[in-house]
C-alpha cells in the first residue's frame, strides 16, 4: 500500500529545527502545531524553486528558450495535479492564488438557468466556502451532531426541502477546527439524486489524506475541487480550481486581461479557451513549480503513509490530552474521522492566554480564536445569540473561541509530550497563568 519511505520526516521539512525565543530569553527548537494555517516548505521544493530560478521567464508568448521552457513546464504541471487528485480528462485545472480566490472565482463562473437557485452549504465551513455565495445565492447549512460532524440526513433533508433548486452543494473535505473528515462520496451521491453538484473544499484533505474526483460517470463524481498550495508544503502563492472545461467555456471571466482572450477589437472580444480565459495576468510560473514539486514529494512519501502517520499523532495527543484536569476536547470522542486537527479549552482559562502561555513557555505554536469559521465555532461553543450581538455592537469585545493543534507530517510524539506537560502546568496553575498573561486581553 505504501510507497517505499524509509527516511525521516523531518529531514523533507525546512526549519523543523529553528530556534525560537520564549519570553524569559532562553532559545528552544520550536515546535510548530500550526499546520493548517500553512505548512513550512519541502526542502525538495525549495530545491526545485532554485533550480527553476536560472530557467524563469514569462510564458505563454514570449519566442526565447526560457520562455517556451518555462511555458513547457507551467503548462505539462496540469497533467500532474489532474493525476493527484484522479481528475479525469473532461476537467480544466485553473491555477489560481488560494483556495479563497478559487472559491470565489467558481461562484462567478458557476451558471445556472434555475430562477432561485440554492447553494447547499454546510456549518463547519471556512468563511471561504460561505461568504462567496451568500451574495449570489440562497444559502442553507446543513446541520451538524453536538460533536461537529455533518449530519447526512439533514443534507438529504434539505435538497428535498428545495425542490430541484439547490444546484450546488458545497463542503468542505476536511474541517479546519474540528479536522472532522466529511463523507465526500456519499455526499457527491445524494447531491447527483438531486441533480445538483458538488463542489468539495480540500483545502484541509489535500496534504492529509487521499483525494479522488472520480470518473464524471460515476454517481460519486466530485464536480469541483479546489485547494491551496501553501497547506502542502509549497507556499509560493498557488491555489488551484478543477472542474469541467465546458463549463468554464460558458461565460466572461471574473478578471479580465492579458492571457485571457483570443482576438480583441474596441467592440468585440473573443475569449481564450480555459484554462487561459481564467487565469488573468502574469501566471505565477514559481508557485507552479512548488506545487509541482511538492506533489512528487507527497507521492514518493505516499499518501496513505502521511495519512497513518498523522493518525497515529492524533491517537496520541488524545492519549496525552485526556487526563490533563479541565481540558475540554471537541469532538473527542471520535479520533477516527478526522485529520490531524485538535480544537480544546481548558476551562476557566481563555483561550488566547492558553495559545499565548503556550508559546512564551514553550516556544509551541499553536492558533487559538475562531479560525475563519465564526458560525461553526459559535454552535460548538454554544455561544447564546445575545452574546453574538453584542460582539456585534462592539468587535473590541474579546472573542469567544479555541485553541487548535494543527499537524504536518514532521511533527513528532516527543513534541505532543512536550505540550502534553507544559498544558498539563497551564490547567494547574491558572491564577499564576492568568495573572503573568492578562496583558494578552487587554491588548486585544
Ligand atoms: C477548510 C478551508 N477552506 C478554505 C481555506 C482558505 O484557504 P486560503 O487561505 O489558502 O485561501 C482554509 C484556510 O485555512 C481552510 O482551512
Amino acid at each position: 500500500m505504501y510507497n517505499n519511505f524509509y527516511g525521516n520526516l523531518r529531514d523533507l521539512v525546512v526549519g523543523v529545527n529553528a530556534r525560537v525565543p520564549l519570553s524569559n530569553g532562553q532559545l528552544v527548537t520550536g515546535i510548530n502545531f500550526d499546520n493548517a494555517a500553512t505548512t513550512p516548505p519541502f526542502v525538495s521544493v525549495m530545491q526545485a524553486v532554485t533550480n527553476f530560478a536560472p530557467w524563469y521567464s514569462s510564458i505563454h508568448r514570449g519566442t526565447g528558450y526560457k520562455s517556451q521552457y518555462a511555458s513547457d513546464l507551467y503548462e505539462n504541471s496540469r497533467e500532474a495535479v489532474r493525476a493527484f487528485v484522479g481528475a479525469g480528462p473532461e476537467n480544466t485545472v485553473i491555477y489560481v492564488k488560494n483556495t479563497s480566490e478559487a472559491i470565489n472565482k467558481l461562484s462567478f463562473r458557476f451558471s445556472n438557468r434555475c430562477k432561485h437557485p440554492v447553494v447547499l452549504s454546510t456549518f463547519m465551513e471556512h468563511h471561504s466556502n460561505d461568504l462567496p455565495w451568500r451574495d449570489k445565492y440562497y444559502v442553507d447549512y446543513i446541520d451538524i451532531d453536538g460533536q461537529g460532524r455533518l449530519i447526512l440526513e439533514d443534507a438529504e433533508k434539505k435538497l428535498r426541502k428545495h425542490r430541484g433548486r439547490v444546484k450546488l452543494v458545497t463542503v468542505t473535505g476536511a474541517s479546519n477546527v474540528t479536522g472532522f473528515k466529511n463523507p465526500i462520496y456519499e455526499i457527491a451521491r445524494l447531491a447527483h439524486k438531486y441533480d445538483a453538484k458538488i463542489l468539495v473544499d480540500a483545502a484541509q484533505l489535500i496534504a492529509h489524506a487521499a483525494i479522488d474526483m472520480r470518473p464524471s460517470g460515476s454517481p460519486e463524481h466530485i464536480d469541483y475541487l479546489v485547494f491551496s498550495a501553501h497547506k502542502m508544503y509549497a507556499p509560493f502563492g498557488t491555489g488551484v480550481l478543477i472542474g469541467p472545461t465546458a463549463d468554464f467555456e460558458k461565460g466572461e471571466p471574473d478578471y479580465k486581461g492579458g492571457g485571457t482572450i483570443r482576438i480583441v477589437t474596441h467592440d468585440h472580444v473573443k475569449w481564450a479557451a480555459p484554462p487561459q480565459k481564467d487565469e488573468a495576468g502574469t501566471p505565477n510560473v514559481m508557485g507552479v513549480v512548488a506545487l509541482q514539486e511538492a506533489i512528487k514529494t507527497i507521492n514518493t512519501i505516499g499518501i496513505e503513509y502521511i495519512e497513518k502517520y498523522e493518525a497515529g499523532l492524533l491517537e496520541h495527543t488524545m492519549l496525552r490530552l485526556n487526563p490533563i484536569p479541565d481540558i475540554e476536547i471537541i469532538g473527542r470522542e471520535d479520533c477516527c474521522h478526522r485529520v490531524g486537527i485538535i480544537p480544546f479549552n481548558i476551562a476557566d482559562m481563555p483561550h488566547q492566554i492558553t495559545a499565548s502561555a503556550l508559546a512564551a513557555e514553550a516556544g509551541i505554536s499553536v492558533r487559538n480564536g475562531c479560525f475563519c469559521a465564526q458560525p461553526y465555532v459559535q454552535k460548538l461553543l454554544s455561544v447564546p445569540r445575545r452574546e453574538i450581538r453584542r460582539r456585534m455592537r462592539n468587535p473590541s469585545l474579546p472573542h469567544p473561541g479555541l485553541v487548535r493543534l494543527s499537524f504536518g507530517l514532521y511533527n513528532t510524539r516527543d513534541e505532543i509530550d512536550a505540550l502534553a506537560a507544559q498544558l498539563n502546568h497551564i490547567s494547574r496553575n491558572k491564577e499564576a497563568y492568568l495573572k503573568k498573561y492578562q496583558y494578552v486581553m487587554e491588548s486585544e
